[in-house]
């Protein structure tokens, strides 16, 4: 039928399952990675408790015009996160946009009462649009005449449930599956996906092994763009500096170097920082699974078959995979734990692990809470021995690929077009309950290319030891591998137009960009309207982020910009930023009038929630309105984009 090639490989998803002799196909659409993790447990959990033929499918990796051909005797799945306002992910942009259009047609017609399919959606409820993509995906299939299998399960990263709604959603919906496939459960057979040969022919230092490079070109040493996600830019950190003024907590700031590459942003876009395990958490994984004494053994990590895609590129060493390959820092998941009770060493960990897997409640007392890791988990239940049963495709099938993380640009593009400012405050949370102290993957990473920087005499604080130079050491000086994506967060077109932008903490970060830009637009003689920053912190002497900075740029807006100021720990009650927000109902009630632009960064559970409230609250008593009418004000404004967020959880 002419489906289109790439590469040789075929973008045709009925003959790629007829060949390879599937029968159970789980598409996500993935932003962070989370998707694509649920996708391949269900891959892997099908296979082995029902002896499924089953295959995961990157959505932008195939074309659909011939769903309607796909056999009865099959069954999709669809892993779909919202992200945003409602939005589908990058990865299934361009599928979600064919399956919704008006005109959507199939080979054979417009219909697709063939298809069978079972959806569950990764969403957050503090949006609008709470699990968008899934709710309209499954809308449309039904109209299309599609059967769904099971209810259509919503994990909430909003109410922190995700993974427990995952594991909830997916029992039932595996006997009703049964059900409508006639299906047999069996005692659970681990099925790799992955093969591993060690490679004693080739040794680390031979020039065709990957020590961590993200591509061949990166390996030839021939880095080259375009930039993006699947190829970032190993860019040079002009300059790095601590910004706290206190000793026991770090802030850095730093300026990345995108100058002759295609890389652009805009004033409010993200950047995608490629962090690095630390070695400490390298070594504990090696060790627990026996693998140290091999760590720089050659690897070839091969699919089983033709639908397996490695996540990386091979032949390779165990090192390089633990460190630049896959999220061994991460607290680990319920189900995951319970694949490995086969292969403890001991009976009394066998156990522990079957327990740990099927009671959730334990499970959130002795691991979740305590952030445990996967090689901490397994460390702690074995301590006197290795678990080198565990085959180690399991590993690189279990645990999620590392992701980059985002930032938000705490620079402005106006000013500033090439180089890219960053604002991150470095992790290190002692863990209630446990003798570890719990260390954000890339801040720590970012803080040890900041001490390299700056030859600090103690590099490494904590034990946690880099691999800084990257693979071969290859890199001169400090770098960091990045790419940038665009937000919807963006200054008025129109600088005239006042802006009120509430950014407590690191919450700051966009709005130290927009200061920035609104006071050269001011230095250039255009007009600028009234620019409210309210910030927060807990004391003026030790967290007060830009503190001289913004009298720069005040000196350059003059009256137009107020700084307003919450101290949270400085006096004998907390103050936030909400309050000060509530202090200033009429100024800020006015501005909106005017038709100002109000911005909110920084944590969503409790910080954006709030100051929402708070303004809905000071709407209504500004304007003599009952609190719903306030709120249905606050809807309006989000709605027509003069109310927007850049927040995280
Ligand atoms: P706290 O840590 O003293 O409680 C940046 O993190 C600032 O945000 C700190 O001053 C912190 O105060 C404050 N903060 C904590 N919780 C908040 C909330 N729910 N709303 C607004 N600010 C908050």
């Amino acid at each position: 039928n002419g489906a289109a090639t790439k590469g040789g490989k075929t973008r045709d998803i009925v003959k790629t399952m007829e060949e390879s002799d599937k029968n159970m196909v789980i598409f996500y659409g993935s932003q962070t990675g989370t998707a694509e993790d649920y996708a391949s447990r269900l891959a892997k959990e099908g296979s082995a408790r029902f002896g499924l033929k089953t295959m995961i499918a990157n959505l932008e990796e195939f074309d659909y015009e011939n769903l309607d051909t796909l056999p009865e005797d099959k069954v999709a799945v669809f892993v779909m996160a919202t992200y945003g306002e409602g939005e589908p992910t990058d990865n299934s942009v361009d599928f979600y946009e064919f399956i919704m259009g008006d005109d959507v047609n199939f080979t054979e017609g417009d219909r697709l009462g063939n298809l069978k399919f079972i959806g569950f959606g990764l969403g957050n409820n503090t949006y609008e649009h709470f699990n968008a993509v899934i709710r309209r995906l499954t809308a449309t299939l039904l109209k299309l005449g599609a059967k769904q299998i099971g209810t259509i399960g919503e994990g909430d990263d909003g109410a922190g449930t995700m993974e427990e709604d995952f594991l909830a959603w997916k029992e039932p919906m595996w006997k009703a599956l049964q059900e409508e496939m006639g299906l047999e459960e069996r005692e659970a057979v681990y099925e790799p996906v992955f093969s591993i040969t060690e490679r004693t022919d080739l040794s680390a230092q031979d020039d065709t092994v990957y020590l961590g490079e993200p591509n061949k070109n990166h390996l030839e040493g021939a880095s080259k763009g375009p930039y993006g996600a699947s190829n970032p830019f190993i860019a040079p950190i002009k300059s790095s500096s601590e910004i706290f003024t206190v000793k026991d907590r770090n802030c850095l700031h730093m300026e990345i170097d995108i100058t002759g590459t295609n890389l652009s942003y805009t004033t409010g876009d993200h950047i995608a920082v490629w962090p690095t395990n630390a070695g400490r958490e390298v070594d504990r994984f090696l060790r627990v699974l026996g693998l140290e004494g091999k760590k720089d053994g050659v690897v070839d990590v091969t699919g089983i078959d033709s639908t397996a895609k490695v996540p990386f590129p091979t032949p390779t060493t165990y090192d390089a995979i633990a460190r630049y390959h896959l999220e061994i820092c991460a607290p680990v998941s319920r189900q995951f734990l319970a694949s490995l009770a086969a292969f403890a060493p001991t009976p009394a960990a066998k156990d522990e692990l079957t327990r740990l897997g099927s009671d959730k409640d334990y499970f959130q007392e002795t691991v979740l809470s305590r952030y445990l890791n996967i090689a901490q988990v397994l460390e702690l239940n074995a301590p006197s021995e290795v678990w080198s049963s565990v085959p180690f495709s399991l590993m690189i099938e279990g645990l999620n690929r590392i992701q980059p993380r985002y930032y938000s640009i705490s620079s402005s593009s106006l000013v500033q077009p090439k180089l890219i400012s960053i604002t991150c405050v470095v992790e290190s949370i002692k863990v209630p309950g446990a003798s570890h102290i719990l260390k954000g993957v890339a801040s720590n990473y970012l803080l040890a290319l900041k001490q390299k920087q700056h030859g600090d005499p103690e590099p490494d604080p904590h034990g946690l030891t880099y691999a800084i130079t990257g693979p071969r050491n290859k890199y001169d000086g400090i770098h960091l591998p990045v790419h940038t994506r665009a937000s919807n967060f963006r200054l008025p077109s129109d600088p005239s137009k006042p802006v009120i932008m509430i950014g407590p903490g690191t919450g700051v970060a966009p709005f130290r960009a927009f200061v920035q830009e609104r006071a050269a637009l001011a230095e250039k003689g255009e007009k600028i309207g009234k620019t409210l920053l309210f910030f927060g912190c807990r004391r003026a002497s030790e967290d007060f982020l830009y503190q001289e900075e913004w009298k720069e740029y005040a000196a350059k807006l003059g009256d137009s910009f107020s700084l307003i100021t919450a101290f949270s720990r400085d006096g004998p009650e907390k103050v936030y930023v909400q309050h000060r927000l509530k202090e200033h109902a009429k100024e800020v009630n006015e501005l909106l009038v005017q038709g100002g632009y109000f911005y909110v960064c920084g944590d969503a559970a409790h910080m954006a929630r709030e100051v929402n409230t708070s303004l809905g609250n000071i709407i209504a008593q500004e304007r003599g309105l009952t609190e719903t009418q306030g709120e249905e004000i606050v809807k309006r404004l989000r709605s027509s984009n003069l109310y927007q967020e850049d927040v995280w959880s």
